[in-house]
């Protein structure tokens, strides 16, 4: 990452998996920076993406950043939800990349953890730097789950919501329902929210066939889920007490169905789901359901 001084912007060069987080950036941005009625108000991804030197171009038109948007908006009123609950609670978002939620949603109260891969978390403490002790930043796999120490020795389990947003797809199955299954134990109580793409989606991106009008491709998703299968979430530990599917926000245009798009067949299978998930208290166990 260099940072040309007289024009005061920033070369990212991320490849694979990091540089997705490019992506999802530039769609907020897109919808941010748009005239009129626009979902997301988020000035700065606006702010970020004039101060990165990238061809965002890669990443396509403005259909995607509705779609980006309304997911964004649904997983922000979740989170602005769970800290109107635990007043002071912690979010720790797993795989943020350059996500600008903390400034969205933030109370004033707000802990946060970001963690991320060493290669993001390099770019991320030049573009958006810590500030400790309510926002910090652990350079590790999400799977590595030593991030798990680095909550504040004070906060209460219940008061934890973990974030992976935009993550999930990217690692493989069996890794999920064990990351999963190690946050219900450690976080009695807490919760965790997730987005997943569906199955047909992951399926035409391993067969190749995912170019953005740009013509970037991304890279391989090995995980997906219907958005008729939240429930099977709850199989990946005894101590899960509720799943819950998150509808989306009304959108503009074609996408004003999108709060009931999980109704509507066709739409359906190519709908991402956006999934709660709460953690039963420390001496739950639901044998039923393991
Ligand atoms: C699609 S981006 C999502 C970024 C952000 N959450 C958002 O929605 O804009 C994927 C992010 O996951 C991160 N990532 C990939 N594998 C990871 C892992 N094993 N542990 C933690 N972060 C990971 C990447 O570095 C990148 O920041």
């Amino acid at each position: 990452m260099d940072e040309d001084r007289e024009a005061g912007r920033i070369t990212v060069e991320l490849e694979g998996v990091p540089e997705t987080l490019l992506w999802n950036l530039y769609q907020r941005s897109v919808e941010a920076g748009r005239p009129g009625r626009r979902l997301l108000d988020d000035p700065r991804a606006v702010e970020l993406v004039e101060r990165i030197d990238y061809p965002f171009e890669r990443f396509g038109g403005d259909g995607m950043a509705q779609w980006h948007a309304l997911r964004i908006a649904c997983l922000d009123r979740e989170v602005r939800r769970f800290l109107a609950a635990h007043p002071g609670g912690t979010v720790v978002a797993l795989g943020e990349g350059l996500e600008t939620q903390f400034w969205r949603v933030d109370d004033g109260r707000a802990h946060w953890l970001t963690v991320d891969l060493p290669e993001t978390v390099a770019v991320r403490e030049k573009l958006l730097p810590d500030a400790p002790p309510r926002r910090r930043t652990v350079a590790c796999s999400a799977l590595d789950l030593r991030w798990m120490d680095d909550i504040g020795p004070g906060t209460r389990p219940q008061d934890v919501l973990v974030t992976a947003q935009g993550l999930l797809m990217y690692l493989p199955p069996r890794e999920v329902r064990r990351l999963i299954a190690a946050c219900a134990e450690r976080f009695p109580g807490g919760s965790f929210l997730f987005d997943a793409l569906p199955r047909a989606m992951v399926a035409r991106n391993q067969a190749g066939g995912m170019d953005t009008s740009g013509g970037y491709r991304a890279p391989r998703w090995q995980w997906g889920m219907d958005t008729g299968e939240y429930r099977k979430v709850a199989s990946a530990s005894p101590r899960i007490v509720e799943v819950r599917s998150l509808p989306l926000p009304r959108g503009r245009g074609l996408y004003a169905i999108a709060p009931v798009s999980h109704l509507l067949p066709g739409v359906r299978s190519m709908r991402m789901s956006i999934v709660a998930v709460r953690f039963g208290p420390a001496d739950y166990r639901n044998d039923a359901r393991a």
